[in-house]
């Protein structure tokens, strides 16, 4: 660089040099023989440039800080919590007077559901966005994003938005351009002018919501088209082979750190690239946009980092957190869908040997610059992602186990406790969904004696102490912390009523949250509990590799974190019964002396044994 460049300059020209060999291979061979291609090149150096200039300095501050403190989403300080800003605190501006709140239960990082401008009507729950550069109206301005993500981050609570990668509403500015005729725009979406192309690819896609949006595509007569539609006849796929489609979204990106979100949960990003003849689904150039993507962002705001979204089997997972062919350069955080699925199992089964098994052949001991989002509930609904293969290890058989898992949490078998609901029935493949509360489906809602309430209390706080001490971001999703049941009053709104998912979307209940007494006050000093024992025990930093162990008692899931300051066994009992554990199989790994990090207390043998209680958990160091 000239001698004359700013010390910004340097360091921007620092940042591109750095991610190049990321970034150009990638979109050389996505978009290369494309006729745009050359011209695409230049409009996305100079995105990158424009928005790396107009970032506001304090964010400036922040990538140098992240660049000294590149595990700072890996520590155990952080815990997030996932809420609807409506429903949490009626408006944006709103969120400012529950800060007090968050940093009580220990939060440091806070998942604003869907906000940016929907579409008027049903959005799916707000991800059907018709304009990515302004907030929804109903709850405040990007002038008031900005403030409120400042005043969070002063309070060191980090923001993440979701950004919905593979649609756009049909409301979308594009959407419209393309449906009054633009071919410029069309080429945006997956458009089609007779039905023979979408008819051989249904032949091998899934149908996403098979109640209620059967099918992938709809026709549009008044235009003469058929356009790809995955979920929402509402929600246009878009067209990522085309560069434009990249180029808008590189920056919507920049735009939306600058205003200072600090991850991007980048929505359905399995679904992004289309092949004839496959499910559409993970296909190896999703990986190749992804990591481009990432790659834009660390050159121009590099203190983001990127949350993905897909909810797949483990192997299908693993490369949206790099590994593979895109170590360390994709996704720094996914879902970790498996261990929610694999939690309700092993509550329904009282046997977490299916579990352990996934976990300990699915899952490598360590990720590069990634970790897991943990989470046991969400907005979602819960699919029993478990494969035929993994159900047969344990002589199961896997549509039957996962029959029995939605009859389960549905409510409907024989001695289940739980009150879930159906959610997208396909009567094609017998695939059964389950929504509901975590509570709900934890078993307090059919709770009748004060047992089986105590049963609800230990099964929702096992599954936080579970999520807390697994090694990733945990994020807990409002009202799990006080235990909030079912909401049955979605179906009297008329946009929610075809969707059991908002069965567990409520409204904030405040007057649970300052309760002294009660199962609500009883969980939430369990889970500020949890929060706070994890954030005091530096053996659960993300980078520390795990192991799962077999344990000699089926019920009991044994993680093993292999910190250098010291290993530490978190034994987790699934079922209603006391476990004893063998004090010799516990000195064979390594512990010697008991102490439980979770409770600070010291534990002792009894007849070499330790006595796990019904639904007990420690971490023992
Ligand atoms: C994601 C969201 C889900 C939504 C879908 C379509 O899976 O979590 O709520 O329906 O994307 O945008």
């Amino acid at each position: 660089m000239a001698g004359s460049s700013t010390p910004d300059e340097v360091v921007f020209d620092m940042r591109r040099k750095r991610s190049a060999p990321d970034l150009w291979p990638m979109l050389e061979a996505l978009y290369g023989s494309h006729p745009g291609y050359d011209s695409f090149r230049d409009d996305l150096e100079a995105a990158l440039a424009a928005g790396w200039k107009a970032r506001p300095v304090d964010l400036k501050r922040l990538d140098l800080q992240r660049d000294i403190e590149p595990d700072w989403f890996q520590r155990p300080n952080m815990a997030g919590y996932v809420f609807y800003i409506d429903r949490f605190a009626g408006t944006l501006n709103g969120v400012l007077d529950k800060i007090g709140y968050l940093e009580d239960l220990g939060i440091s990082y806070v998942h604003f559901m869907p906000c940016l401008k929907p579409r008027p009507g049903d959005s799916d729950g707000g991800y059907s966005v018709m304009d990515y550069g302004a907030i929804n109206p109903a709850l405040g301005t990007m002038k008031d994003f900005k403030a409120v993500s400042t005043a969070l981050r002063q309070r060191g609570i980090s923001i993440c938005v979701d950004l919905v990668l593979n649609h756009t509403a049909k409301e979308h500015d594009w959407a419209e351009k393309a449906r009054a005729g633009d071919p410029a725009y069309q080429d945006y979406y997956l458009m089609f002018d007779t039905p023979d192309l979408p008819r051989q690819y249904e032949q091998t896609l899934v149908e996403v919501f098979p109640d209620n949006a059967p099918g992938n595509f709809t026709h549009y007569p008044e235009i003469g088209k058929w356009v790809w539609t995955t979920f929402n006849e509402h929600q246009w796929d878009l067209n990522w082979a085309n560069p434009r489609v990249f180029l808008e979204i590189v920056k919507v990106m920049l735009n939306l750190a600058n205003q200072g979100a600090d991850v991007l949960r980048l929505d359905a990003v399995a679904f992004m690239w289309k092949r004839m003849g496959t499910r559409c689904q993970s296909e190896p150039e999703v990986h190749m946009i992804l990591q481009a993507l990432r790659a834009c962002c660390r050159i121009a705001c590099p203190a983001l980092i990127h949350l993905e979204e897909a909810i797949v089997s483990p192997q299908e997972m693993l490369p949206y957190l790099g590994r593979g062919k895109h170590d360390g350069k994709e996704g720094n955080l996914a879902y970790h869908n498996s261990l929610m699925v694999q939690f309700w199992g092993a509550l329904a089964t009282r046997d977490a040997r299916l579990m352990a098994h996934v976990l300990g052949s699915h899952f490598p001991d360590r990720l590069t610059n990634a970790t897991y989002a943990t989470y046991i509930r969400c907005h979602d609904d819960i699919g029993w992602a478990i494969t035929d293969e993994d159900a047969a290890a344990l002589h199961m058989n896997g549509p039957a186990h996962r029959a029995y898992l939605s009859a389960f949490y549905e409510g409907s078998f024989p001695g289940s406790f739980a009150a879930g609901a159906p959610f997208q029935v396909n009567e094609a493949t017998g695939d059964k969904r389950i929504s509901g509360s975590f509570a709900a489906l934890a078993g307090l809602e059919k709770a009748r004696t004060p047992d089986e309430v105590e049963a609800a209390v230990q099964r929702i706080l096992l599954g936080h102490a579970l999520i807390a001490g697994f090694g990733g971001i945990p994020l807990i999703y409002m009202g799990d912390e006080l235990a909030m049941g079912n909401d049955h009053g979605y179906l009297d709104v008329p946009e929610h009523a075809h969707d059991s998912r908002w069965l567990h979307r409520p409204r904030m209940d405040w007057a649970l949250a300052t309760a002294t007494e009660g199962v609500s006050a009883r969980v939430l000093q369990g889970v500020k509990t949890i929060l706070a024992r994890r954030r005091a025990t530096e053996g659960l930093h993300a980078a520390h590799p795990q192991r799962v162990l077999p344990c000699p008692r089926n019920p009991v899931l044994a993680l093993q974190r292999l910190a250098p300051t010291g290993t530490i066994l978190g034994l987790y009992n699934f079922s209603e019964h006391w476990q004893q554990v063998p004090g010799r199989w516990l000195r064979d790994h390594g512990l010697l002396e008991g102490y439980d990090a979770l409770s600070d207390a010291n534990v002792t043998l009894h007849d070499d044994q330790l006595a796990l209680p019904p639904f007990g958990r420690v971490w023992l160091r």
